[in-house]
């Protein structure tokens, strides 16, 4: 067996071949077959791990050569990566996916990503990322699954299924890793790296339990974050490492630090020097130490101080072994080695990045139908993503590739049904408007304007904050130059994060929320506003209506005073658009909930169904979010919360049954600042698609 295979290794293992295994370092870039270059011919064949930034796998297995023929005991390396939203075929960011309300999709991409990714080398993706993103500022919203915690549960699941599959020494699988754990996104001010104040109640009603979900589901590693949590920074907080991920949840896989975060803790305030620094992480239960090299500097001399016992460096080593030997590597350590063209951008891989895209964009306005682009119409194609190829990838499309992607002006050409002309009429960046009269002068001899706006990659992503959540540049000012022309105007948004549409959004006929579709995600744009295709995408995250308002997410508890007060004095105290928000061409109508049972007892198990017509004439997808509220309980709970959610296709005319099987420890309890569950008789109330039903749950 595995365990057997780990103790039998252990037991040979030196103190110094231990450490190594703690020991994570990069593989740089440019190694080729015949020189795997400096860095790695230098590197300790005894390493553990490598962060490595090549695609060839004939590379990969020349670096994987030297730690199995050149150390005493031939321990494989293992070999990571940030395989974010796809490996070299880029599908939409994760924020995007979330808006898909499709998790299945969501599994079959990871899955595409992760055979793209073994085929070249990769065993391990640093991902999936679930911090639970409530402001828009902090640039790694792009990165995870949105705002809601079981919706992010639930992606992040279909995560780790895509990428591991159902056996991880199976050809086509590689490791996933929870990150950040925990509280990253929490970061004072939306800036990242910085300090994050999260209560215990927070922590387990909103933070652990997309981890949860993700442990459950099998996830092999996890990375800690680099954030403080309350004056215990993550890299070397003990009780969401051991007390709760290793204790409680009896996870047996490894956690890595992120970059350098160990020795950070100096930056942090809690470790004097690295060597402080390297005990406290690795006491608090950091396995492996990425890329800054204080396990292999200190670690031994730690133990031999007898600060580090001898039994939590062995339990950390099988950690990593048990990974190792569940992924096959001791069995098969090298990698196959195929010609490009079968190891990725395949055509089954490109129409799945164009599925996920075409699910994950939301339509946000359709004011008179103004959608679909009528067949015919000459369309003025305006702005400085009109004609894009990098920034559709997203901030983290790392081995993805400009020259994979279609722009939004070739898809255009192609596909539609009518004459496109073409002005960009600015940059992303600065003040120039010399462009605005020529896009004017194009909207002007149009039928109807498409004018794509929006971030460049590196507005997004890590160490990406921005003050506010507008457009970049004057991109404002030319959708308003395109609204003055009195045609109808589309506004296509291609970004990672929520923006703030003040100014546009009042104005604009239509708006397309595109986000960072990957490589195919300008083709799908175009069957969206052909209507060749229906949207169906739906917000996973709110946007603000202004930046002021941060943060605004649906989840928010009740005000103390309900009808007045507590109000901007200048704005809505409403977001533009709430979580959840995204229309369709066709029309759905949702019947009244009905529930088989109104008084239940804890252990009942109780059936609400709804019936949603498809009233409009064109087939379309519904998603039906389930909510629940808790209006009096011993804490005060959010206004409501997500339980279940569940996608259909409904034909023209055709009514669907949606069911949300309740059972209510899992969907109506709670849990207290020690993650105790508590589940309160009396009422719950039900809501779908506006309207709802009360249960009472009997003492
Ligand atoms: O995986 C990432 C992490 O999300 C941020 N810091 C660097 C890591 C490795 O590249």
């Amino acid at each position: 067996s595995v365990e057997e295979r780990v103790n039998d290794l252990l037991s040979k293992m030196t103190m110094r071949e231990k450490v190594m295994q703690l020991t994570q370092s990069t593989a740089g870039k440019n190694n080729n077959v015949n020189n795997i270059g400096e860095r790695v011919k230098k590197m300790d064949p005894m390493i553990g791990s490598l962060i490595y930034f090549d695609m060839d796998p004939k590379v990969r297995n020349a670096i994987q050569r030297k730690a199995v023929e050149e150390s005493r005991l031939g321990i494989p390396i293992i070999f990571g990566q940030d395989v974010i939203h796809g490996y070299r075929s880029i599908y939409p960011i994760p924020l995007a996916q979330a808006s898909s309300f499709n998790p299945g999709l969501s599994e079959k991409a990871s899955a595409m990503a992760a055979r793209e990714a073994y085929l070249s080398g990769v065993n391990w993706t640093f991902s999936p990322m679930i911090d639970v993103s409530r402001d828009p500022r902090w640039g790694r919203v792009a990165e995870c699954y949105g705002e809601d915690p079981y919706v992010i549960g639930i992606f992040a699941e279909g995560a780790v299924k895509g990428y591991q599959g159902d056996d991880l020494s199976a050809p086509n699988t590689i490791a996933a890793c929870l990150k950040h754990f925990i509280g990253y996104g929490v970061s004072e001010g939306g800036r990242d790296y910085h300090y994050t104040d999260i209560s215990k109640q927070a922590l387990w009603e909103t933070y652990l339990p997309p981890y949860e979900a993700g442990v459950k589901a099998g996830v092999a590693t996890l990375m800690s974050s680099f954030n403080d949590i309350s004056g215990v920074p993550a890299t070397a907080n003990s009780y969401i490492l051991r007390d709760i991920l290793k204790e409680k949840w009896g996870h047996d896989g490894f956690v890595v630090s992120d970059w350098k975060a160990v020795a950070q803790l100096k930056n942090q305030g809690v470790a004097k020097d690295d060597k402080e620094a390297g005990l406290k992480a690795f006491m608090a239960g950091v396995e492996m130490c990425m890329v800054d090299g204080i396990y292999d500097e200190h670690l031994e001399d730690l133990v031999n101080e007898g600060k580090v016992p001898a039994d939590i460096l062995d339990d950390a080593v099988k950690r990593v072994l048990r990974i190792k030997f569940r992924l096959g590597l001791f069995d098969n350590p090298y990698c196959p080695e195929l010609p490009e063209k079968k190891r990725y951008l395949t055509k089954e891989d490109k129409a799945l990045c164009e599925e996920m895209a075409a699910e994950s964009m939301v339509l946000l306005k359709n004011k008179d139908n103004t959608l679909p682009l009528k067949k015919g119409v000459t369309v003025a194609l305006i702005g400085p993503m009109a004609n894009e190829q990098e920034h559709l990838l997203g901030s983290w499309h790392d081995l993805g590739k400009a020259k994979d992607v279609t722009s939004i002006y070739t898809a255009f050409k192609k596909k539609h049904r009518g004459k496109v002309k073409y002005a960009k009429g600015c940059d992303f960046k600065g003040n120039d408007r010399s462009g605005f009269a020529d896009a004017i002068a194009t909207a002007k001899a149009s039928d109807a304007v498409v004018v794509c706006v929006g971030e460049m990659n590196d507005m997004n992503g890590e160490n990406a904050s921005r003050s506010t959540i507008k457009l970049s540049g004057i991109q404002e000012d030319l959708v308003l130059e395109m609204i003055k022309t009195g045609k109808p105007v589309v506004v296509v948004l291609a970004t990672g994060r929520p923006i703030e549409l003040q100014r546009i959004e009042p104005k604009a006929n239509a708006i397309m929320q595109m986000w960072q579709p990957g490589i195919r995600g300008a083709e799908a744009l175009v069957d969206l506003l052909s209507g060749k295709k229906n949207p169906s995408g739906k917000l996973a995250m709110t946007f603000p209506r202004t930046t002021g308002q941060i943060p605004v997410y649906y989840n928010m508890r009740q005000a103390a005073r309900l009808s007045w007060g507590g109000q901007y004095q200048d704005i809505s105290t409403k977001p533009m658009y709430w979580f959840g928000h995204g229309l369709s061409y066709t029309n759905f109508e949702y019947g009244t909930p009905v529930a088989d049972k109104l008084k239940f007892k804890r252990n009942d198990v109780i059936t609400v169904t709804v019936d949603v017509k498809n009233a409009g004439n064109m087939a379309g997808k519904e998603t039906v979010i389930w909510y629940v509220t808790d209006p009096a309980c011993s804490i005060s709970r959010p206004m409501k919360e997500v339980k279940f959610f569940e996608k259909k296709m409904l034909p023209s005319g055709g009514t669907e049954r949606y069911s949300f099987v309740i059972n209510p420890w899992r969907d109506l309890s709670y849990v207290n600042d020690t993650g105790k569950r508590f589940l309160e008789a009396g009422e719950y109330i039900i809501t779908v698609g506006g309207k709802e039903v009360k249960l009472e749950l009997l003492d």
